[in-house]
């Protein structure tokens, strides 16, 4: 499979009576080098968070706690990946713009990317957004 395609990525799962474990280590599960962490937490009920493309960064969105839908668009269609397994993550490529909604109460949505944080490598507006995609798929 093209790795540069959104898919779900199952992760280790260490079964134990005292609580399971997953980990991400290297590229070793994921087709790229980690170089920066965050995530988000406390997001109030109907919120949408995201709104944007990179052009550079991959990431692998986790839902480490709760639930939330991620909505891909790659200026053609749209699809939804609904997140609540802590050991599975949806590796988004460049160029595809996201939302993130319909979090649960006290969800955690945890991103790893390949980038650290640079503003350069955001599109935010949605209508460039769509000019520079239509050009990709034609
Ligand atoms: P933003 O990109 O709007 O969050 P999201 O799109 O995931 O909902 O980021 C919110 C603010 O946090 C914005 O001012 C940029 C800042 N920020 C950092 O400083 N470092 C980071 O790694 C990230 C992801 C955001």
């Amino acid at each position: 499979m093209d790795c540069k395609q959104p898919r779900i990525i199952s992760l280790p799962k260490i079964y134990d009576p005292r609580g399971n474990l997953t980990f991400v280590q290297d590229n070793d599960q994921i087709p790229f080098n980690i170089a920066r962490v965050y995530w988000t937490y406390d997001v109030p009920a109907g919120e949408t968070r995201g709104a944007h493309s990179h052009y550079k960064s991959e990431e692998l969105i986790v839902a480490t706690g709760g639930s939330f839908n991620v909505n891909l668009f790659d200026g053609e269609s749209w699809e939804t990946y609904t997140l609540n397994r802590p050991f599975e993550g949806l590796y988004v490529p460049p160029g595809y713009w996201r939302t993130l909604d319909n979090f649960s109460s006290g969800s955690v949505c945890l991103v790893m990317t390949s980038t650290p944080y640079s503003e350069d490598d955001y599109e935010r507006d949605y209508e460039k957004f769509k000019r520079l995609a239509t050009k990709r798929h034609e």
